[in-house]
């Protein structure tokens, strides 16, 4: 098996909120990431495709194919966006690094015409981020406060 790995850039601003919590409780479980009117951060997405080098043209998924899939699937709907409010897919899940690897799983995973989706790596910061090999796992949506 053959991993390949294509990698994305975006701006977003976000607010982590749920709004079945009260004021006090949404301050203290997301402190600052809880700032009414958001704050942003610069994404850096790795999308890994796992399987077998075609015998004809060497490639396990051509990788300008996997760019333009992953530009038209994620970037363009999430970046200079608000992602608690401007964009469908995540429309009621709080956006944190973890729903988000698992709802761009989801989105991905059958649009590859070639190559299995091995890998969703976000980074939030040098210092922050989450992986997502597509385990089974749920994201809640919220109801709208
Ligand atoms: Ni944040």
């Amino acid at each position: 098996m053959v991993y390949i790995t294509r990698k994305a850039t975006f701006s977003a601003a976000h607010r982590l909120y749920n709004p079945k919590f009260s004021d006090e409780e949404n301050e203290r479980i997301f402190d600052k990431c809880n700032n009414p009117l958001g704050h942003g951060h610069n994404y850096v997405l790795e999308v890994t495709v796992a399987g077998h080098p075609d015998p004809d043209t060497g490639y396990v998924l051509d990788l300008k194919e996997l760019k333009a899939i992953i530009d038209r699937e994620i970037i363009e709907a999430v970046d200079h966006k608000h992602l608690n409010y401007d964009v469908p897919f995540l429309r009621g899940i709080i956006p944190t690094v973890e729903n988000l690897v698992v709802v761009f799983w989801r989105i991905l995973e059958s649009k590859l015409p070639s190559g299995k989706l091995y890998r969703i790596r976000l980074f939030e910061s040098d210092a922050n981020w989450a992986e997502y090999y597509g385990e089974p796992v749920e994201v809640k949506v919220q109801e709208e406060g």
